[in-house]
């Protein structure tokens, strides 16, 4: 499963980028409006952090499918090759990822409710899915059963598109889909730091073996200079 970072500040995704191995970073235009700022110069500061080659998917905001388009084309033109056109499933975004895919761009079919919707953006020639996963909970429905049926889907039916599953509040949900083998997650960067950050006993472990080692050797000693 790959991990990209669902936030556009750019302090905390160099932060996560130091420490552990991202495929990308996810905007949306409620993320962006929190960054307060001009969003190209924000997204043109991510994708220099991240370089060329990771991925970087920008939601459009236009409602009709033409202006989709057209708005798809300059975000690709602005962020470059690897930057991927977020387009919400409804039907218009669906007319206007079939355009976008038969051009050569690439797509990630976003605001994913049901598995229907899924198949839907799959058939228009989505790269990517992103169902809701907390949304979907918060409707009482349960959101990893739903990112489930939607990788049967995509397998059983020999789609190529991947899931870009979305909206987590805690790293169980994140846990749950890992396990699954689904194609990605993005996830915001406090939870990615609560991964590991929350294991108290890893660290009394780790304080254990230094504790130890100094009892040998002596205080601040380490393999480098206990010869
Ligand atoms: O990009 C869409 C998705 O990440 C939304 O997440 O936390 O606003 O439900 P959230």
């Amino acid at each position: 499963m790959k991990l990209l970072i669902d936030d556009a500040d750019i302090e905390k995704i160099r932060k996560i980028y130091e420490f552990y191995a991202i495929d990308g970073v996810t905007t949306n235009p409620s993320i962006l409006a929190k960054s307060g700022r001009k969003p190209y110069e924000v997204l043109r500061e991510i994708r220099d952090l991240l370089g060329e080659d990771a991925e970087l998917h920008v939601q459009v905001v236009s409602s009709k499918a033409d202006d989709m388009v057209k708005e798809g084309k300059k975000i690709v033109e602005k962020l470059g090759k690897n930057t991927y056109v977020k387009i919400p499933t409804v039907p218009e975004g669906l007319k206007a990822m079939r355009i976008l895919h038969n051009e050569g761009y690439k797509i990630t079919a976003t605001a994913i409710y049901t598995p229907l919707q899924a198949y839907l953006a799959a058939k228009a020639g989505a790269n990517y899915a992103a169902p809701y996963v907390n949304r979907i909970d918060n409707l009482g429905t349960n959101g990893i059963e739903v990112t489930r049926k939607i990788h049967d889907i995509f397998e059983n039916n020999g789609f190529k598109t991947e899931i870009l599953a979305a909206s987590f509040k805690n790293s169980l949900q994140v846990l749950e889909l890992c396990e699954y083998g689904v194609g990605a997650a993005t996830v915001a960067p406090d939870i990615i730091e609560g991964f590991i950050n929350n294991t108290t006993n890893v660290q009394a472990a780790v304080q254990d073996f230094t504790d130890d080692f100094e009892k040998l050797c002596g205080e601040g000693k380490t393999m480098l200079n206990c010869d």
